[in-house]
């Protein structure tokens, strides 16, 4: 009799990391009737042991082995950020035949393609929705809703921490380091803020959705970034008189695409940029403020599509963490009956 469980460890156990363990529990009267399986934690891998939870009565552990090794668990799921030793645990995990979840933008817009084609060649999944827009579920909607459709340009807020101290600065007039405070406080921040505020965060994320939109790999080195680490009180309040808002945008555009001027079989030309936009009021990206992401989509088809919602944060991003770790789980679930009933 196979077990009606599938079981998660953890690469780490801070925002996200807790988000999802609160959201397998606020969620876990459905597992059973979704899956026919239910989900558990088995071990966490931490730091620090003696550093206060939100969530308590999970095993933690400061050796990686006893999770990547563990023929126990059918799931990883890295959320400890930053690229090493991070980059090698995963490659372990995904060579050891594990899935992966993680919802680390930096190791994947440096090293996504090579560890996609490793899962593929050892037949598992490596899943990433909530790396880009937190809760928003942007990667699934491109993946399939859009499969048949043809992205042509992009424009987007994809950076909550920056978005939240603008936001701040602009509404309550307060200032750069309050607002960045705060937005650590919240949990919004990455474990380095630099990485939030010089853009390069906005930047790994576009990377992966250019992959995603239009099926190209850029370097982080490709884009043109800039940050919010220069901009003071009083340039907000002069721009303010003339009804404009300082937002940070990430676009990219496909300069010469098939179906443009380029013609069939051109070198295809891609335009990525991060920086700071001044919006008029009536512009949809002004309408996103606080930790809120918002993403701009002109496609072939269907023309412009516009998302909103909670960028960053331990439940909204746990929450798209969970959603990966469900499809996943479906899968196990699926191929334990296939092997259950053939017997
Ligand atoms: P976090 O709160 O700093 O948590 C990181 C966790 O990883 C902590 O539990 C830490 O252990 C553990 N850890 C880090 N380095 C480790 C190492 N070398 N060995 C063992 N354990 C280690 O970070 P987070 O905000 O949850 O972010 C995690 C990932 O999700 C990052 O890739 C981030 O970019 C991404 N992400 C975050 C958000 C968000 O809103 N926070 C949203 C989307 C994506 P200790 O607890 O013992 O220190
Ligand atoms: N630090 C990131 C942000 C977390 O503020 O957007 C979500 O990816």
């Amino acid at each position: 009799m196979k077990e009606k469980l599938v079981r998660v460890g953890l690469l780490g156990f801070g925002t996200v990391g807790q988000g999802l363990a609160k959201g397998i529990m606020m969620r876990s009267d459905n597992f059973y009737r979704i899956l026919g399986m239910n989900i558990e934690i088995k071990s966490a891998l931490v730091r620090d042991f003696e550093k206060e939870r939100e969530v308590e009565g999970i095993h933690l552990t400061k050796n990686p082995k006893e999770i990547l090794n563990d023929p126990d668990i059918d799931v990883i799921v890295e959320v400890m950020g930053n690229e090493h030793p991070t980059y090698s645990y995963v490659k372990q995990a995904l060579a050891n035949g594990k899935h992966v979840v993680t919802a680390n933008k930096l190791l994947l817009a440096i090293h996504g393609v090579e560890l996609q084609a490793l899962a593929y060649r050892n037949g598992v999944q490596l899943l990433y929705e909530g790396s880009v827009l937190g809760g928003i579920p942007i990667l699934r909607t491109i993946q399939h809703g859009l499969l048949g459709d043809q992205v042509e340009e992009l424009r987007g807020i994809l950076n909550g921490t920056t978005n939240y101290i603008l936001t701040q600065m602009v509404e309550s007039g307060k200032s750069y380091a309050d607002a960045l405070a705060d937005a650590q406080a919240a949990g919004y921040a990455e474990g380095d803020p630099t990485m939030d505020v010089s853009g390069l965060d906005a930047a790994c994320k576009l990377v992966i959705l250019c992959r995603e939109c239009f099926g190209l790999n850029i370097r982080i080195e490709d884009a043109e970034v800039s940050g919010i680490q220069n901009i003071s009180i009083a340039e907000i309040e002069e721009r303010k008189k003339q009804g404009l808002v300082p937002k940070l945008v990430a676009r990219a555009v496909v300069l010469n695409s098939p179906w443009s001027n380029g013609g069939e079989g051109s070198e295809q030309l891609l335009q990525a940029k991060v920086g700071i936009e001044w919006l008029a009021a009536n512009d949809v990206l002004s309408q996103v403020s606080g930790v809120d992401n918002g993403l701009v989509l002109k496609t072939r088809l269907v023309g412009d599509l516009f998302w909103k919602g909670p960028g960053a944060g331990g439940l909204a991003t746990g929450s798209a963490v969970l959603s990966d770790v469900l499809e996943i789980a479906q899968r196990v679930a699926q191929e334990r009956y296939k092997v259950t009933t053939a017997r």
